[in-house]
């Protein structure tokens, strides 16, 4: 039985090869795709979610709008990073595909509601602004979710948008305060093991064998962002982020971490967004979230090559 999930995603090349994995994989069932502002503005995400629909082959995926900032600051945008269109490297065909009428809040307030309680996991990519959202609007949801798996956060590889805070949390900080109290069951990839997850040139040079567009798409969007992370880190490759949160739902034993408390800065300015994870439990805070650490890369860089050559 396929795993019913839902991605809110802001497209962004890592969170394209997410949404790609997701589509070739049968293990999940995506439910919809609803687009929300962080590395590039809202009406870009929207349209760079459905031109990478288009590009696994599904037109059909119900792809929505969700919000265009954060809930209380202003937006702050990683042009610099993912580059103008926010899926800058390929040339890409504008979409065909439609964007769905309705709020994507709405949409996932509404599916939440329709399907079982327990059966619909939220795997959010970007800022937790829409997931957030739907759980201020409509507070009865929270019981509902299956889990939520997202990519955000970071506590021993600190930040990557200010020296404390990883950019997705940092963007939207009271977001993920209400995410991380929400009572849900959440798994979070952080940086901490993201960047063990580095598009070395052998890992890139296996997509571009695949001989196909999404293989060579995939080689060519990490051929662009790479840069930036290359250069910050003098790392071999950049970190593949958002598609770790896709392969733990697939192969979760690729992956390992800690069930600890983790609570988010939302009051200082020099530390906003940054995820407190109380790693060795020197509190008594209520562990919260299953906070990863380690990933088996070569395994997961295997998962993600074999399914990309899928499409
Ligand atoms: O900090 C990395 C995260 O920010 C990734 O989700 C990337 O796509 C950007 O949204
Ligand atoms: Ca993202």
């Amino acid at each position: 039985m396929p795993r019913k999930i839902i991605i809110d995603t802001d497209p962004g090349q890592d969170d394209a090869v997410a949404i790609l994995l997701a589509l070739a994989s049968p293990e999940v069932e995506v439910l919809g795709v609803v687009a929300v502002a962080g590395n590039v503005p809202l009406d870009l995400t929207s349209k760079n979610a459905r031109i990478v629909c288009e590009l696994a082959g599904r037109p059909d995926i119900k792809v929505f709008e969700g919000c265009d900032r954060p809930m209380r600051h202003t937006l702050v945008t990683a042009e610099h990073v993912h580059g103008k269109t926010g899926l800058d490297g390929p040339a890409m065909p504008d979409p065909t595909m439609p964007l769905q009428d309705g709020h994507g809040v709405d949409f996932i307030i509404e599916t939440l509601r329709a399907e079982a309680p327990g059966t619909v996991t939220l795997c959010p990519l970007g800022p937790l602004t829409n997931i957030a959202t739907a759980f201020e609007k409509a507070p009865d949801i929270a019981d509902r979710v299956q889990e939520i798996v997202l990519m955000g956060g970071a506590y021993f590889q600190v930040g990557n948008i200010t020296p404390a805070a990883e950019f997705n949390i940092y963007v939207d900080p009271e977001a993920a305060d209400i995410v991380f109290k929400s009572g849900c069951p959440v798994t979070v990839m952080p940086l901490d093991v993201t960047h063990k997850a580095l598009t070395t040139a052998p890992r890139v040079e296996a997509f571009r064998a695949l001989g196909t567009e999404a293989g060579r798409m995939v080689a060519e969007w990490t051929d662009f962002f790479e840069r930036f992370d290359k250069e910050k880190y003098g790392s071999a490759g950049a970190p593949l982020h958002d598609p770790c949160v896709i392969a733990y739902l697939i192969q979760p034993d690729l992956f390992s971490g800690r069930h600890v408390n983790v609570e988010i800065e939302t009051l200082s300015s020099l530390t906003r967004g940054m995820t407190v994870a109380d790693w060795w439990r020197v509190t008594d805070r209520a562990p919260n979230a299953m906070f990863m650490g380690d990933l088996d890369a070569e395994g997961f860089f295997a998962l993600l090559t074999e399914r990309i050559g899928e499409l």
